[in-house]
């Protein structure tokens, strides 16, 4: 009996209206820095970071565009060709209401916020995950006051939030986000990195995340 070795379904690039959603390049790591160091696009997460820490970050998502065939898609607007941040598909971390199944991410540079960019990528994301993954939903994270986030969460069609405390109890941190389960794949794919973890240790601090729910036909 011959068995073959073959990967996950791959995608790579997505076209929307706008936007060019594709795999991470060079060129992406000194704009990607910029918007990592800047403390307003950063307010809610644990600090700023600096270009080690970017570039690492850069490199996880890659290598799990790698293991997965989809990940945070860096986003670039077509017209002009320029990288304005990511958008797209994580693993939710462990220990987490969704821990197992993937969520939905944005982060876009201050000057592209107010364009429906997050949206329309984070649309697209979905497409994938529903239509080419053949997820049923997913999950999202957040902090309670990020409205910025949650607005785009509730465009998306997202359920009812629901904030909650983590499984650990007071003083650890709780977690937000929704949902969409990893029907018919394999958990052992999806890696607890994660992306979160800097996440989770600022809601430590905060003390609240939103935990809501989009699913398939909710778009
Ligand atoms: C979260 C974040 C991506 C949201 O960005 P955003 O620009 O508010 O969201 P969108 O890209 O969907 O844009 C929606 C806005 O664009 C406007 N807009 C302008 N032109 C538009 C168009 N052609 N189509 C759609 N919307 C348009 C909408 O009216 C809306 O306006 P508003 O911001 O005044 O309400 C952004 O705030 C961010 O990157 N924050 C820092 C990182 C972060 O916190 N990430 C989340 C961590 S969990």
């Amino acid at each position: 009996m011959r068995t073959e070795m073959t990967g996950p379904a791959r995608f790579d690039t997505i076209g929307t209206d706008r936007l060019l959603m594709r795999r991470w390049v060079g060129s992406d790591r000194e704009p990607f820095a910029a918007l990592n160091g800047d403390p307003e696009t950063m307010r809610f997460f644990p600090g700023p970071l600096g270009q080690a820490a970017s570039d690492a970050l850069a490199d996880r998502i890659e290598s799990l565009f790698e293991k997965l065939g989809y990940g945070l898609w860096a986003l670039e607007v077509q017209e002009t060709g320029e990288f304005i941040g990511f958008t797209g598909l994580n693993p939710m971390p462990a220990g987490v209401p969704g821990a197992g199944g993937v969520e939905i991410g944005w982060r876009l540079a201050r000057h592209a916020w107010h364009h429906g960019y997050a949206t329309e990528a984070a649309r697209a994301a979905l497409g994938v995950a529903f239509d080419g993954v053949g997820l049923s939903e997913i999950w999202s994270m957040t902090a309670v006051l990020n409205e910025p986030s949650i607005a785009v969460m509730r465009r998306l069609g997202t359920d009812r939030g629901r904030q909650v405390r983590s499984p650990g109890g007071a003083g650890r941190p709780s977690a937000c986000g929704r949902t969409w389960p990893t029907a018919g794949r394999d958990p052992s794919r999806h890696d607890p990195l994660t992306l979160r973890e800097e996440v989770l240790g600022r809601h430590h601090v905060r003390g609240q995340f939103l935990v809501g729910r989009t699913r398939r036909r909710a778009r």
